[in-house]
């Protein structure tokens, strides 16, 4: 993955240039020159979330450069020079003894956006799931409901059942992301000799199998309230989180309100390297920290990755409504061919996440994203540039396609004009 590219590089060259001015500007007092560069500078910072061109020549991919557009995951975002900085610059102590107080700062600042008293940073999503489940299933031989295409139970490797002997008890999964509640009330069993017992429940918000949809909070209100009267904890995978609350123009905290511990992400929607946080009660998340070293997820000096998500959070959660809207542009171009090869839904497009569904007749998921990385010559000379867009399969009927930060709105049009051509392309049965 390239980590480095020529835009950074001016930024560093420009950073180093500064410090060596700062030093100059000292010894002379007043050099115009420097009013200049600094002027530069501030203006290269506001831009900093304008986010680096992405084609490989790193000019404008007309003039032989590829654009490319990938949208098979959100992980996939490169942190901006801004965030980059961060990282550069971030205070650090080692967090074994409390004393990294970039972490503290993040690990307050999650538990405050999600009304818990205590959050922990953790390396991954998985293991805060993971985490999450061991610490509420003490006991070997507990279940968990969960729907059956959640991404604890589907993607992720069952942790739970290999580490922590916990017995996945899934509801089928409807299209919004919710399961039954009164299958899950005939699913719930409590402390009985002959079986075991449910010891917690887990949501995912936004779900990534439904395509990114928000789950509706009249439901999860009902959900909480069956789960008090049962005495039953509550774990959310908020690994997009944010991008249900900029949905649904709700504060997270008020999302989380039954959950007793949930997991945000750091590194998807909000475009960081790496790391995720895990929040829920202080002796919960108590708990959780000697979990966490057992997996091996202690770390060092992680405000590396806190100071990002820091950042992240005052200037990437603001701007997660762009992810969104690129997604609208993208379904309703693609409703728009009316092609019966092709096809989704727009109201299922709730956030960052767009599921295509491929009619078999025509065309393969695989087909559909081999297509789409590759360019024909008659292709640029329609479009006038080549693009290469990423796109991920997911079964055998769909694709999905997921928008985030270095996702620029020159990508989406480039993407659109693309996908057109191709749906035209390709929009006819395999029998002609
Ligand atoms: C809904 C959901 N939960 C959890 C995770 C796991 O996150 P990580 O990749 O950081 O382990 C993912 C990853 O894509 C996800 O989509």
């Amino acid at each position: 993955m390239r980590l480095v590219d020529k835009s950074d590089m001016q930024i560093g060259t420009i950073y180093c240039l500064r410090r060596c001015c700062k030093w100059y500007k000292k010894a002379f007092l007043y050099v115009p020159d420097i009013c200049v560069l600094n002027a530069f500078i501030l203006y290269k910072d506001s831009n900093t979330d304008k986010h680096v061109p992405k084609t490989d020549s790193g000019e404008g991919s007309g003039g032989g450069g590829v654009r490319v557009v990938d949208v098979r995951s959100d992980i996939t975002s490169q942190p901006s020079p801004a965030m980059r900085r961060t990282i550069m610059e971030a205070v650090l102590g080692a967090d074994p003894y409390g004393e990294d107080p970039t972490v503290n700062a993040l690990q307050k600042r999650g538990a405050s956006l999600l009304g818990k008293e205590a959050a922990l940073i953790v390396p991954s999503g998985t293991m805060a799931n993971l985490i999450a489940v061991l610490s509420h299933c003490e006991r070997r031989g507990c279940e968990v409901i969960l729907g059956d295409l959640s991404h604890i139970h589907l993607h992720e490797h069952t942790g739970t059942t290999q580490v922590g002997s916990v017995y996945p008890r899934t509801l089928r999964n409807q299209p919004d992301g919710t399961f039954n509640l009164k299958e899950f009330l005939e699913a719930v069993r409590s402390e009985d000799f002959h079986s075991s017992r449910t010891a917690l429940v887990c949501i995912e918000n936004t779900h990534s199998m439904a395509g990114g949809k928000v789950l509706p909070m009249d439901w999860m209100d009902e959900l909480g309230a069956m789960c008090k009267k049962l005495n039953l904890p509550i774990h959310m995978d908020g690994a997009r989180l944010l991008n249900a609350s900029v949905a649904l123009k709700e504060l997270p905290s008020r999302m989380v309100r039954d959950c007793t511990s949930v997991s945000l992400c750091l590194n998807k929607g909000l475009g960081t390297p790496v790391g995720s946080l895990l929040a829920g009660p202080s002796e919960f998340i108590y708990k959780a920290r000697s979990i966490r070293q057992m997996l091996g997820g202690e770390m060092g000096q992680p405000g590396i990755i806190a100071a990002p998500g820091l950042y992240a959070l005052d200037h990437v959660y603001p701007r997660l409504h762009e992810d969104h809207e690129h997604i609208q542009i993208i379904a309703r171009a693609v409703a728009g061919c009316g092609s019966p090869a092709i096809t989704c839904d727009l109201e299922s497009a709730h956030t960052n996440i767009l599921m295509l569904n491929c009619n078999m007749a025509y065309l393969t998921p695989q087909q559909l994203c081999q297509r789409m990385e590759e360019v024909t010559e008659e292709e640029m000379a329609v479009m006038g540039e080549r693009v290469v867009a990423k796109m991920s399969p997911v079964n055998l009927t769909t694709v999905r396609l997921v928008t985030h930060l270095s996702i620029t709105p020159e990508d989406v049009k480039a993407l659109v004009v693309k996908m057109v051509y191709v749906i035209k392309e390709l929009g006819k049965p395999k029998s002609t």
